[in-house]
């Protein structure tokens, strides 16, 4: 059996990136819980889910179309998966950039089995045209085949077997109203609590076959940014490190050592992160400083310091942005281990932080 943790051919991502790395998708699905029931945290999201799938099943129905939506490594294929499962149904898996044209769709929509789970990641990237032939099949469970082309083509209406849309998000607000309004049931996925992430740590690790101690698990899920793919990547990680130091046991110590070499602090912040807020604090007195200005400072793009680093800093309540530029919170001096100057509101320029 190939070992799911062995990622020789994984591109090394950026330990703390919350998007998977090329070739990570299949560490990522061995450890996939199959059923609601194992489901760690999202709480809310899964006695939801697990109401409107028992009511369909009492029904003999297809469940109502399902619509998941939150940030990346927090669950939303994982939740597909376990729809199709525990509605014993088959699943089909595809995303919105493998549809660019409306007859893609339709061909897969035509060839569903009744009850079928088509799971649509990446929704809010399919094409207009395709889009309007969801929603329209969603709803009437009808597509309208083209045949022929030019003036002499017609439409067919073709009846489909009822069936489930699963679809995927990040980015929620990008999807047209008309086909935001035919999921009967959204999910938001939120960031997962510490508790949550060693629950999810501690099973990882028995899978693997690997002893740990809930010390070393609490370790790694502080640091982990509420991610459940960021912490199974610490996790393997730290297993890596105590396999080659001849240790059998994921340690508090083990964990630390092992994330200090990766350079992935106590609140999960790699070395960009420390940089910006070193920057920040040190070189521009805590800002406000504009956002090109503060990337030069540290050497890298614009744009990458503004989507890598920023979105967690901001989060964690290190940086603000004010109408100013990039500011820094007291927090983030206390996080670098120093007193915060004085006199927070001139850092902020009197202005209030924008949303
Ligand atoms: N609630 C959970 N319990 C246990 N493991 C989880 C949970 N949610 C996610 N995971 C783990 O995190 C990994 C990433 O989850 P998943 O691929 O479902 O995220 P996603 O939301 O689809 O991300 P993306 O937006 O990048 O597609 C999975 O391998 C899975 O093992
Ligand atoms: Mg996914």
């Amino acid at each position: 059996m190939s070992d799911p943790w062995d990622l020789s051919g994984e591109e090394a991502p950026r330990l703390v990136d919350p998007v998977a790395g090329e070739g990570e998708g299949a560490a990522d699905a061995a450890l996939r819980p199959k059923r609601l029931a194992d489901l760690a945290g999202q709480d809310r999201v899964r006695d939801q889910l697990s109401l409107v799938l028992e009511a369909a099943r009492r029904r003999g129905a297809p469940a109502d179309h399902v619509l998941l939506s939150g940030p990346p490594g927090l669950g939303k294929t994982t939740l597909a998966m376990i729809i199709a499962g525990e509605m014993g149904a088959p699943l089909r898996i595809t995303s919105g950039p493998a549809i660019q044209h409306a007859g893609d769709l339709a061909a897969i929509l035509s060839s569903l089995a009744e009850g079928e789970v088509l799971f649509l990641d990446e929704i809010h990237r399919m094409s207009r045209a395709a889009e309007e032939m969801l929603y329209l099949a969603m709803e009437d469970f009808r597509v309208d085949v083209v045949v022929g082309k030019g003036p002499g083509a017609t439409a067919i209406p073709l009846e489909l077997p009822p069936f489930t849309v699963v679809g995927a998000t990040t980015r929620s607000g990008l999807l047209p109203a008309p086909l935001r309004d035919r999921f009967g049931f959204t999910g938001h996925l939120d960031y997962y609590t510490a508790g949550d992430l060693a629950s999810i740590l501690a099973r990882n690790a028995t899978l693997l076959g690997v002893e740990s101690d809930a010390d070393g698990i609490r370790e790694i899920a502080g640091r982990s940014r509420g991610t459940p793919r960021i912490a199974n990547r610490l996790l393997r990680r730290v297993r890596d490190w105590s396999q080659v130091h001849g240790h059998h046991r994921i340690t508090r110590e083990a964990a630390q050592e092992a994330l200090a070499l990766f350079d992935v602090d106590l609140v999960g912040l790699d070395r960009l992160d420390r940089a910006v807020l070193e920057a920040l604090c040190h070189r521009f007195d805590g800002g406000p400083v504009g956002l090109t200005t503060l990337a030069v400072a540290v050497g890298e793009e614009a744009d990458t310091v503004e989507t890598v680093a920023e979105p967690y800093l901001v989060r964690e309540g290190f940086m603000v942005r004010t109408p100013r530029g990039r500011a820094a919170t007291p927090a983030a001096w206390q996080h670098l281990g120093e007193e915060p100057p004085s006199s927070p509101a001139g850092r902020f320029g009197q202005q209030p932080p924008l949303a």
